[in-house]
C-alpha cells in the first residue's frame, strides 16, 4: 500500500542518509556556532540540529548555515512562528517533538522540509496521512525505544525513523540495526559544557565516533 499523499519527507529522507547520528545541539553562546559546525561536519556528521532552546539558536543557525558542506536544521520547532524565524535565519530544515497542522502548513508555505516527532502507532498514522513517511521517534526511550519500532514495522513498513531522546553512543547501534530506523538523534555528542569550554577534540573524537557507527545488536 502506498502513502495517500505524495511524500513531503523527500529532503529530510535525504538528510537522515547522510549520517548515522544527528547531533541534537542546545548551543549557549552563538560565538562557539562556526568552530562546533566546522568540528561537527569535519568528523563526518554533516547534518545538525540546532534546537530554538537557547537565546543563541537562531544567531548559531545564521552562522552554522554559511559553512560548506552542512545541512544546518532548527529543532524544538513548535510554532508556525519558529519555523518562520528558522528559515529565516538560514535554517534548511525543521524538526518538531510532535506535528501540529499550523506547523505542517507552515513548513509547506515557507518550503522548509520537516521531520515531525511521533510516539505512537496513531500519530505515525497521522502524519503518513499528511504526507511524511519519514519521521522522528520522540522521545524514543521513554516511549518504547527499539520494541517500539520493530513493532510499527509490521504496520507501517513504509514508515521510517529517527529516533531521539535517551539515547546513547552505546544503545544507537542496536537502533541502526532496525531496517526502519535510517538514524539516530543524540545530544551526547556536543554537550553544552564542552561548548563553553571550546573543546572540540572532546566534540570532534565523539564526533567521529558517532559518524562510523553501524547497526549491530548487541549480544
Ligand atoms: C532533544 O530534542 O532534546 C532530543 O531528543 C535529544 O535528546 P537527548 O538529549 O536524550 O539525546
Amino acid at each position: 500500500m502506498t502513502s495517500l499523499t505524495p511524500s513531503r519527507s523527500d529532503h529530510t529522507r535525504y538528510l537522515c542518509g547522510l549520517a548515522p547520528v544527528i547531533p541534537v545541539l542546545v548551543i549557549p553562546d552563538a560565538a562557539v556556532a562556526a568552530d562546533l559546525g566546522r568540528t561537527l561536519i569535519g568528523a563526518g556528521l554533516p547534518v545538525l540540529e540546532v534546537t530554538l532552546r537557547s537565546d543563541a539558536a537562531l544567531d548559531a543557525i545564521r552562522a552554522m548555515a554559511a559553512l560548506p558542506g552542512g545541512h544546518v536544521g532548527a529543532g524544538t520547532v513548535l510554532s508556525a512562528d519558529d519555523a518562520r524565524r528558522a528559515k529565516d535565519h538560514g535554517a534548511t530544515f525543521a524538526v518538531s517533538p510532535g506535528l501540529t497542522d499550523a506547523i505542517a502548513a507552515a513548513c509547506e508555505d515557507l518550503d522548509l522540509p520537516l521531520l515531525p516527532g511521533v510516539a505512537t502507532a496513531t500519530e505515525a498514522m497521522a502524519a503518513r496521512d499528511m504526507g511524511f513517511d519519514m519521521l522522528k521517534l520522540f522521545p524514543a526511550e521513554a516511549v518504547g525505544g527499539r520494541a517500539l519500532l520493530k513493532a510499527l514495522a509490521g504496520p507501517l513498513p513504509q514508515l521510517s525513523f529517527c529516533p531521539t531522546g535517551g539515547i546513547t553512543t552505546a544503545t544507537a547501534p542496536d537502533y541502526l540495526a532496525l531496517a526502519n530506523v535510517t538514524c539516530v538523534g543524540g545530544s551526547w555528542i556536543a554537550p553544552e559544557a564542552d561548548q563553553r569550554a571550546r573543546d572540540w577534540d572532546a566534540i570532534g573524537g565523539r564526533a567521529r565516533a558517532a559518524a562510523s557507527l553501524q547497526g549491530q545488536v548487541s549480544p
